[in-house]
């Protein structure tokens, strides 16, 4: 008999429950405050899995309570949330879904692996794979922003990323696609609320990430305390069991969400903990995180029958198999053995700082007021989140050093050390006083240039973070204002340099500044990773992948919208549009300026007819106009307009980039299998239906800028 099946068979059903049982030590909050477990129960095997430890030397102390302590000696399995880093942090993940590259989408979860392995993790429950189309919704800013595709192609970076190619290699930590699924679309972008959408939209939008992650092998998978249409998805059989278990396969570990299967209670589908315990572990739920649902409630559900002994230890199985997959049963100390080398260290804070830079989106730059000469005599540098080096690390920074993230400040002053920087807060982030702006402008007037540090605190997007006002918080716009005021008398540039975790909703500040960087939160390395880019070591690249929208009621706003009966005309008040805004957003989907100034011309297709097995290959040229180097990326969508449901207007099927000197010119090329063209029937069974479909290519998700041709499908 194996090791498992042997361990099964000696198991006591208070052990059994104990290795389906998560609970959280107090190193890091990332939930309401339960009280957890004591170390009594790791040693007496009744506890087999921790969240929110930290640490090697404490990790240790853990599993050596386990291993040596408990009866069986079955190791734990110790996970925290490394959403976008561990100690070192990398952009939130709507900022590195930005760079559009999957390589540097896997290395930075590689990196962010190595670092929480080498601290004793094992299991990380990230990537965030929730599409969201709704900014006021805070986890908007843990995930990869409102395309399914482009969801899909960071799901299957990420888990390579943070699985390497053995589960078991030392620095290979478990990966958790979350939140399954359609958490994005909460009621009204309000957390934790009610979802109800269409099956179509589920299996076009808020699948397709998920159905990624399992091919690309995830560990785990954790679904989300939202219901869907009634039922919550912590309870929700036909897409745990019926989906992702019979239709996709996937046969690794389910792990609740934070205390999701009490919740169950007060959704309303469960009367008590062990109907609510019956329910999750029915749907094939086989860890419970932090309700203790399972220890307190399934020995009372067996008894009424709600569960049998079978199911429990189809659960315990597959959370032991994930344990040996790791590698644990072998030798449970292996993550954590060594500290890390300096060298290894100041690798990871580089490409913090490498993909930062790529990651910032230059919304707007008028008369090439970046970069700033670096000749520049002084520099004002004004805002709330100038100086702010905690705040750059964004949300979910459980294992952050915040201590020792680089403010702009910081940044500028090391990359212009001949540059006077004058520095000024003015306003706090979110607060009424406005007594500072007038010393603000006072600084301002010195200045050669002015950046305006302006945004959300960190703690405004991410986790129980929806905001209703999607505008600048606090007195931060009384303070651009004045800047932007005084600026235009003295005829001096201002650059705004926007944090936040969502697209906020600044017409206005778009309007008035002559230069705009969404900087979203970038991490340990921010201020560096701005300096080289407002200074010009590097020209900007990221792409937003999130639509920015001119006013809140355009919201949910997406590229992928579906055609009108009666499209958009201003001359015909009975067409779907608004009275008091346009229909466009501020900034499109894949919108981001560089340092170049490009070109596409000699849009291609071939071949021009194809049938489901073949591959399509686009190519157009692009060439660098202006007078730096840059990269430039190319965007590839298709339209199919007439089929048997009407298509979105767009769909994104790729993109490549290509990095050009000036008066350079070179050929993208885009590949496209046809299986792509695929799309879910009237009765959602994928269909590839004969006809014309329409290619484009361009800058982004507006279509006047793009370049397009067809294809003919034949089946
Ligand atoms: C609740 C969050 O929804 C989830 O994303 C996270 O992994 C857990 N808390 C654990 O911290």
């Amino acid at each position: 008999m194996s090791r498992i099946e042997t361990l099964i068979g000696d198991m006591t059903l208070a052990e059994k429950l104990g290795q389906l049982t998560m609970t959280a030590s107090s190193y890091a909050v990332t939930g309401p405050i339960i009280a957890g477990d004591s170390t009594a129960s790791i040693a007496n095997g009744t506890l087999g899995n921790l969240l929110n430890m930290i640490g090697s030397g404490p990790t240790r102390e853990m599993q050596r309570l386990a291993v040596e302590k408990s009866r069986l000696g079955i190791p734990l399995l110790i996970g925290l949330d490394v959403i976008h880093g561990h100690r070192t942090l990398f952009p939130i993940p709507l900022a590195e879904a930005a760079l559009f590259d999957p390589e540097a989408w896997t290395q930075t979860a590689r990196e962010a692996a190595t670092e929480a392995a080498h601290d004793g993790l094992a299991m990380t429950f990230a990537p965030m794979l929730d599409v969201s189309r709704d900014p006021r919704w805070g986890r908007t800013a843990e995930g990869p922003g409102e395309d399914p595709w482009l969801g899909a192609c960071i799901a299957a970076a990420k888990v390579r990323g943070f699985q390497g190619d053995d589960l078991a290699s030392v620095d290979s930590i478990a990966a958790c696609a979350k939140h399954f699924c359609a958490y994005g679309p909460v009621t009204a972008g309000r957390e934790y609320a009610s979802v109800d959408i269409s099956e179509r939209t589920l299996h076009e939008v808020h699948l397709p990430p998920f159905d990624a992650a399992v091919e690309a092998g995830v560990a785990t998978i954790m679904p989300s305390f939202t219901d869907l249409a009634g039922i919550p998805m912590t309870a929700n059989t036909a897409l745990l069991r019926d989906y992702l278990r019979h239709k996709l396969g996937f046969d690794g570990v389910l792990v609740s969400d934070f205390n999701a299967i009490g919740e169950l209670i007060r959704h309303g589908v469960a009367a008590d903990l062990p109907e609510a315990a019956a329910l999750a572990l029915n749907a094939g739920v086989d860890i419970d995180m932090m309700a203790d649902a399972y220890r307190r409630g399934l020995p009372v559900a067996l008894e009424r029958g709600l569960v049998t002994m079978e199911q429990i230890d189809v659960a315990v199985r597959r959370v032991l198999t994930l344990k040996e997959r790791l590698g644990l049963f072998d030798d449970p100390y292996r993550r954590g053995l060594k500290p890390e080398t300096t060298a290894a260290v100041a690798h990871r804070r580089q490409l913090a700082r490498a993909v930062g830079a790529r990651a910032i989106v230059m919304l707007k730059n008028d008369a090439e007021t970046l970069p700033l000469a670096t000749s520049i005599k002084r520099l004002a540098v004004i805002g709330p989140l100038a100086d702010a080096p905690a705040e750059m690390g964004g949300p979910w920074t459980a294992a952050g050093e915040p201590e020792r993230h680089v403010s702009v400040v910081a940044g500028l002053r090391r990359a212009l050390p001949g540059t006077e920087i004058l520095y000024a807060a003015g306003v706090a982030i979110a607060a009424e006083d406005k007594s500072g702006i007038a010393a603000a402008v006072d600084v301002c007037d010195r200045a050669n240039a002015i950046l305006l540090c302006l945004g959300e605190a960190a703690a405004m997007s991410g986790e129980a973070a929806s905001r209703a006002y999607l505008e600048l918080p606090g007195q931060q716009r009384a303070l651009a204002e004045a800047v932007f005021e005084h600026a235009r008398e003295r005829g001096i540039r201002v650059t705004v340099i926007l944090f936040s975790g969502r697209p906020l909703v600044v017409p206005w500040l778009a309007e008035q500044a002559h230069a705009l960087l969404a900087a979203w939160f970038l991490g340990s390395e921010a201020g560096n990773a701005i300096a080289d880019i407002v200074t010009g070591k590097i020209s900007p690249g990221g792409r937003t992948p999130i639509s920015w929208p001119r006013a809140l009621g355009q919201v949910p706003i997406f590229f992928g919208q579906r055609p009108s009966g009666r499209p958009a005309d201003p001359e015909d008040r009975f067409t779907s549009k608004y009275l008091d805004v346009s229909n466009e957003p501020l900034y499109p989907f894949g919108h981001g300026l560089t340092y170049g100034r490009f070109t596409l011309a000699n849009f291609r297709v071939t071949p021009q007819a194809v049938s489901e097995t073949d591959t399509l290959e686009v190519s157009v040229d692009v060439t660098n106009e202006g007078p730096r180097p840059a990269e430039e990326t190319v965007f590839l969508f298709t339209r199919d307009k007439v089929a048997c449901v009407a298509r979105p207007l767009l769909e994104l099927k790729g993109f490549g980039k290509v990095r050009l000197q000036p008066g350079e010119t070179a050929t993208v090329r885009l590949f496209l299998a046809a299986t792509q063209l695929r799309f879910p029937g009237r009765d959602l069974t994928p269909v590839f239906e004969p006809g014309e479909v329409e290619l484009l290519a361009g800058p982004c998700a507006d279509r006047s800028k793009l370049l397009f041709g067809t294809v003919h499908l034949r089946v």
